[in-house]
Order: C-alpha cells, then sequence, then structure tokens
C-alpha cells in the first residue's frame, strides 16, 4: 500500500515545464495585464508624439516576448504533466485554445502598431483597424478566460497538468469521486465525436 502511495506520488512529480518555460507564462501575466488596463482610450491621443512613440516600443517589446514564447514552447507537447494518456480529441481541443490564445496576443500588438502606422502617415482605414484590435482584444479575453477554466477543471480532477506548470496549491492525487467518472464518460463522448472528424 505505501509502495503504492509513493509511486503515485512520484507520478505526481515528474514531467514538469522547464524554469525557463514557467518563468515565462508566469511574468507575461502581469505584461498582459498592463498592455490591456493602459489601453488608448480614443485616437486622439495618439497626436501627442511620445505617447505614440511609447505605444509603439511596448507593442514591439511584446510582440517579440510572445514570439520567442511561441517558438521556445512549440516542440513542448501539449498538456504535458497528464499522468495517463490523453485522448486525441482532447489534445485537440487544448492545442486549438493554446493557438488562439498566441492567435490574439500576436493580433494585438500587430494591429496596434498597423494603427500606429496609419495615423503617422495619415492613411485612410484607421477605424477598420482599430475594430480589428478590438476583436483581438475580445478573443484573448474569451480564449484566456477558457484556458484558466478547463485548468481549473483539470485541477479539480487531479490529472496532473497543473503540477507540471503551477508552482502552488499543488494536486496530490487523481480525483476518483462518482462526479469526475461521470464527467470522464461525458468528456470521451465528446471527444469521440472530434476523433472523427480530425481523424
Ligand atoms: C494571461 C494569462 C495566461 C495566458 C496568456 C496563458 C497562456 C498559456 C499558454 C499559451 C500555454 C501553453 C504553453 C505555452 O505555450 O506557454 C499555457 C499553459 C498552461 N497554463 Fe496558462 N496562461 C495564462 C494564465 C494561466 C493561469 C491563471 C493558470 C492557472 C490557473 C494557467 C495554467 C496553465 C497550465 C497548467 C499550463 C500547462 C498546460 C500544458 O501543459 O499544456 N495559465 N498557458
Ligand atoms: C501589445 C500592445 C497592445 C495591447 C495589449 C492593446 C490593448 C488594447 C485594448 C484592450 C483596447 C480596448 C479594446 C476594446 O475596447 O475592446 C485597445 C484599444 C485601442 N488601442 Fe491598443 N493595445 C496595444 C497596442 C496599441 C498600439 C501600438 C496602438 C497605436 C499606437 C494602439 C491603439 C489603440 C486604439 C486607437 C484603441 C481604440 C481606442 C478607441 O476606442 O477609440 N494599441 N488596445
Amino acid at each position: 500500500m505505501y509502495q503504492i502511495k509513493l509511486e503515485m506520488k512520484i507520478a505526481f512529480m515528474t514531467n514538469t515545464h522547464t524554469f525557463l518555460a514557467k518563468l515565462i507564462h508566469w511574468t507575461f501575466i502581469p505584461l498582459y495585464a498592463y498592455g490591456i488596463f493602459k489601453q488608448v482610450d480614443d485616437l486622439n491621443q495618439l497626436k501627442d508624439e511620445s505617447f505614440l512613440n511609447f505605444e509603439i516600443l511596448f507593442a514591439i517589446v511584446f510582440l517579440i516576448i510572445v514570439l520567442f514564447r511561441y517558438f521556445y514552447m512549440k516542440d513542448t507537447p501539449t498538456l504535458l504533466g497528464a499522468h495517463n494518456e490523453l485522448p486525441k480529441g482532447h489534445l485537440f481541443i487544448a492545442k486549438t485554445v493554446h493557438r488562439l490564445v498566441y492567435f490574439s496576443l500576436i493580433m494585438l500588438p500587430t494591429t496596434g502598431l498597423l494603427i500606429a502606422a496609419l495615423v503617422s502617415l495619415d492613411i485612410k482605414g484607421v477605424e477598420i483597424a482599430v475594430s480589428i484590435h478590438e476583436l483581438s482584444a475580445d478573443l484573448s479575453y474569451v480564449v484566456i478566460a477558457l484556458h484558466v477554466g478547463a485548468t481549473l477543471y483539470s485541477r479539480f480532477k487531479g490529472e496532473g497538468l497543473w503540477n507540471a506548470m503551477v508552482p502552488i496549491w499543488k494536486e496530490t492525487e487523481k480525483n476518483n469521486s462518482t462526479l469526475v467518472s461521470k464527467l470522464e464518460n461525458l468528456e470521451h463522448k465528446v471527444y469521440e465525436k472530434i476523433e472523427k472528424v480530425i481523424d
């Protein structure tokens, strides 16, 4: 019995993201929050040259960090910490959400830079660029909320991925409650449907 418990504990300690992956993941959150909260309130603010230059610099730094992170993480297996092999349908959903997170995080500074270029060069179409910029912000809220929700759900089930990225409130064992078994049965039906489409 003790041996089994020990093995389970060891399993919960393996397969973790690298220190750099965790560092980027967690330090990126204040950067994103700053970008969202400092947002430009209206187009007229961009007439102030030093304000505009700061926005451009911020967008470039933000974009470089997101791209660096993307290329650093791209070959890391998705849901790395999971103890059991995950269904293809599950991985497909997780990868899609991660890709949408990256897409929204690339679109935000890119469309911001586009706005800056259109304003500086006095070219028409700024309103369209602003609309795409706002849509990118909305997409980022939705996909990040989905990501955090899914992560908390996984933490509740005790699948192991939480421990691979989150340094606090560690999982200690798989949740084997009847509620979790019922939810997992439901999930598997969804994954099977997805697998029929993607295979
Ligand atoms: C601005 C907020 C956040 C963003 C943009 C974000 C983005 C991402 C992305 C893109 C990944 C995939 C790995 C990578 O490429 O880095 C990831 C992994 C992960 N995130 Fe977040 N995240 C955010 C907040 C959170 C929060 C608040 C939690 C915990 C409650 C969390 C938990 C995790 C976990 C457990 C993983 C590992 C999943 C795996 O192994 O594939 N994230 N995050
Ligand atoms: C990473 C960089 C950036 C982030 C995270 C960001 C974020 C945001 C957010 C969250 C909004 C509000 C969207 C909404 O209401 O749904 C916004 C609006 C806006 N941003 Fe950005 N932004 C960035 C870069 C830039 C840059 C470089 C410019 C131009 C120099 C810019 C110009 C604007 C403008 C003109 C608006 C609309 C203001 C209005 O409602 O009239 N942004 N931004």
